[in-house]
């Protein structure tokens, strides 16, 4: 994994905002993958701001987000549809056609985990997937546990991660659902290249053992080393709660 600091979370999403940008004007017809969460809401607005001065082209882009509340729709503003619609979606010209989506309120949720998986199929997969990630090291929803699933699936979700969502639902712990629908590992695995970004201390101990540590499905991110194409962008709060004294 190649791993890089930035002075601080801004400059970190204007590098990785460039990056982006620079992928869509080689590839408009790139897949992207996309997480939600707070760390990339820097990232989502550099790319606002990026295709207004550059004028980019999103039409041809497919977007396949990483997971989704169950029980939620775009209507509910803790959905990460909603995120995705404030943050980015309805900033840039993307088709929404091309924006794809688990649906938290499918009434089958097996099936559509399936139907999932073959709408990135037939996008021929991602070609670049941003994640960002959960102190206790998931990706996605991708929890620790003692087997992970491969593949998109309902999650069961961990009380530091119901936590650590609670600013998408007012502040109020008991409405952010149990479960999601998350990519699993190997849908995310398939990724051509792979963006982690990770912010501030209480991201250290998850980021050094993703790093470090050795590959444990009880640290989800630390699959992340079996992948030939992965880039880590830390900021330096981070960078320096995980360099050894
Ligand atoms: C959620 C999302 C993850 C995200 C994580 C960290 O649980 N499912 O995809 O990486 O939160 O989010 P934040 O950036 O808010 O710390």
């Amino acid at each position: 994994m190649i791993c890089e600091t930035f002075p601080t979370e801004d400059a970190l999403a204007a590098t990785l905002g460039r990056l982006v940008v620079d992928a869509v004007r080689r590839q408009p017809s790139i897949v992207l993958g996309l997480p939600t969460g707070r760390t990339p809401i820097a990232l989502y607005g550099e790319l606002i701001g990026l295709t207004r001065e550059e004028s980019i082209d999103w039409s041809g882009v497919r977007t396949f987000n990483l997971d989704e509340f169950v029980g939620l729709s775009r209507a509910d503003h803790g959905s990460y549809r909603a995120f995705m619609d404030t943050h980015l979606f309805d900033h840039v010209n993307v088709d929404p056609r091309h924006i794809g989506f688990p649906d938290g309120r499918a009434p089958d949720l097996a099936a559509e985990c399936d139907r999932y998986e073959r709408e990135i199929a037939r996008a021929r997969g991602i070609d670049l997937l941003v994640l960002g990630i959960g102190a206790n090291g998931h990706i996605g929803f991708n929890e620790p546990a003692d087997a992970l699933a491969a593949r998109t699936h309902v999650a069961r979700l961990d009380e530091e991660t119901r936590a650590g969502n609670t600013l998408w639902f007012d502040g109020d712990l008991r409405r952010v659902p149990h479960e999601a629908l998350t990519m699993g590992m190997a849908t995310i695995l398939a990724a051509r290249a792979i963006v982690l970004m990770a912010t501030g201390e209480a991201k250290a101990d998850a980021v050094r053992a993703m790093l470090d540590g050795g590959v444990t499905t009880r640290l989800p991110a630390s699959f992340l080393q079996l992948h030939p194409q992965v880039r880590v962008m830390l900021d330096e709060p981070l960078a320096a709660a995980i360099r050894p004294l």
